[in-house]
């Protein structure tokens, strides 16, 4: 099909799959976020969407192996497939305790998304579901980025939640051009993409607002109370999603690729503290 996609991912850049075990149970019991229903309710409800939405992310790139003829691209997404399966057993363990502690049916919480996935895996292409996964990693790379370098993202929270989330954000960042390079490499389009980034925005935003709603029902004070100061605490002037607006917006540039983002160096410690692999790819 096509030839090499002359890839703007730097050349020392590793996808190292770490085989991270999390032993979280107890801890989903609480309020685990600052003792915030808000922040935690945040992170629970992104988590809740992550079985599903990497196993969808998986199957796209999946389905265009061996379309085109670029070694270096395929060893990436042998990692960026192995990091997203072990991510997929981490969060269904995570989701399978939240769910118990606070009483919900996962199957109600993943419901909404479940319907979607079967509607895109039956009637879009192959490649609008491949734009569809290009446009949600470029979603997870700059949350990512704005959990590292905005500080208050994890302030405190309990250090074996963090410490899982920050694993999650540092391997996203290392796959954040995988898919992007797959949607080039088989000839995806600009205009594709940017249509598809605006939905998949929307769609983003209102799987993880329903999923704070149900697990914030039983919530007993002031919602408008709990709102107001939960999107002070993410969009607000110290915010923790403070930045993220102008990287996602170059998205939409015809130019646009993930590594324009270069935030080697802000990871670089992070990639120190969880170092190499423990796992060979899958
Ligand atoms: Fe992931
Ligand atoms: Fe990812």
């Amino acid at each position: 099909m096509h030839g090499s996609t002359a890839s703007r991912t730097p050349q020392n850049v590793e996808i190292v799959p770490r085989n991270r075990h999390f032993n979280i149970e107890d801890v989903l019991k609480t309020e685990w976020h600052s003792n915030d229903r808000f922040k935690t309710a945040f992170f629970d409800a992104m988590s809740i969407l992550f079985p599903l939405g990497e196993q969808f992310f998986i199957d796209s790139v999946k389905a265009f192996r061996g379309k085109f003829d670029d070694p270096e691209l395929e060893r990436r997404i042998r990692g960026f497939m192995a990091q997203e399966a072990i991510h997929r057993r981490e969060h269904q363990h995570y989701n399978e305790a939240l769910c118990r502690a606070r009483g919900v049916s996962i199957e109600k919480m993943e419901r909404a998304v479940f319907v979607r996935q079967k509607f895109a895996r039956r009637y879009l292409s192959p490649m609008q579901q491949l734009a569809g996964t290009v446009a949600f990693e470029h979603l997870t790379a700059i949350l990512a980025d704005a959990l590292f370098r905005n500080p208050e993202a994890l302030e405190g929270a309990d250090p074996d939640m963090a410490e899982m989330w920050r694993w999650h954000a540092l391997e996203e960042t290392e796959h954040k051009a995988v898919a992007y390079d797959v949607y080039v490499a088989v000839g995806g389009q600009t205009w594709r993409r940017r249509v598809v980034m605006a939905l998949v925005t929307l769609e983003f935003a209102q799987h993880v607002v329903r999923n704070m709603r149900l697990l914030l029902r039983d919530y007993e004070g002031s919602r408008f109370k709990l709102w107001r100061d939960g999107l002070k605490f993410l969009f607000g002037k110290r915010g923790a999603m403070r930045g993220v607006m102008r990287p996602y917006l170059d998205f939409y540039k015809r130019d646009f690729h993930p590594w324009d983002h270069d935030n080697r160096e802000l990871v670089s410690s992070v990639m120190a503290e969880f170092g190499g692999a423990t796992v060979n790819p899958i």
